[in-house]
């Protein structure tokens, strides 16, 4: 099953409830909630006090967290109680502590997502491809919404995806930044799964944005079956 993930990165965050409300209601499968620390990126978010909020204003939606910050173990109980369903961090902000990082998130209950940066190998996560729910691929630099693409993000997609292949194992493939008209069927094609925008939902009507992209989704999925 292809999804979609709508980030609110992008959102007008003094109307962060009612806009990620529309983009729920016309059809988008999970929210995306970008968290940076301005350590581990150059860029400072909003935190689980935000979540907590967002997810007591639009409890039914799926809450895709994904840490961009420097210590995610300590932060995952965090997020979990505030309404976190799926929580991603990076292989390099804990290269020395991966398998325990993976054990802490899954502690909290969450389903554990982990995300590589465009200059990681994918071959980095080959060794966790057994423990793990999904595997985030960065088609950006963490740390801003609306950046332009990274084509090599999709032979990274397509190594992991046929490294799961040769294992007989299926974490589910996410791809974020950068996802577009002209970049969506390239990552579909590579054998990704669940789709981040930010910039091409909120950059506009939403509800007739999500909407354009599902049905994109659905014709591509048609198309590479
Ligand atoms: C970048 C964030 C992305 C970003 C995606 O650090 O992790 O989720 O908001 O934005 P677009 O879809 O505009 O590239
Ligand atoms: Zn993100």
């Amino acid at each position: 099953m292809t999804e979609l993930s709508v980030s609110i990165l992008s959102a007008d965050l003094a109307n962060l409830a009612a806009e990620t409300a529309d983009s729920m209601v016309c059809g988008a499968d999970m929210v995306h909630f970008d968290v940076m620390d301005g350590h581990f990126v150059p860029n400072i978010t909003y935190g689980a006090p935000v979540l907590k909020c967002l997810k007591k204003a639009v409890p039914e939606a799926f809450y895709d967290v994904h840490l961009m910050i420097s210590d995610p173990a300590r932060y995952a109980q965090d997020f979990a109680t505030a309404g976190a369903n799926l929580i991603n961090f990076h292989i390099e902000a804990v290269p020395n502590h991966v398998g325990q990082t993976i054990a802490a998130v899954r502690e909290t209950g969450c389903l554990v997502g982990l995300t590589i940066s465009p200059s990681t190998p994918p071959q980095a996560v080959f060794p966790y491809l057994d423990e793990l729910d999904l595997v985030l691929v960065m088609g950006v630099e963490p740390g801003f919404g609306g950046q332009k693409f990274i084509p090599t993000t999709v032979s990274r997609v397509a190594a992991i995806k046929a490294e799961c292949n040769r294992r007989g194992v299926s974490p589910r493939i996410e791809v974020d930044g950068g996802i577009n008209e002209g970049t969506l069927e390239t990552v579909m094609k590579a054998g990704a799964n669940i789709f981040v925008a930010g910039s091409w939902v909120f950059g506009g009507d939403i509800a007739e944005n999500v909407r354009h992209i599902q049905k994109e989704i659905e014709e591509i999925s048609d198309r590479i079956e």
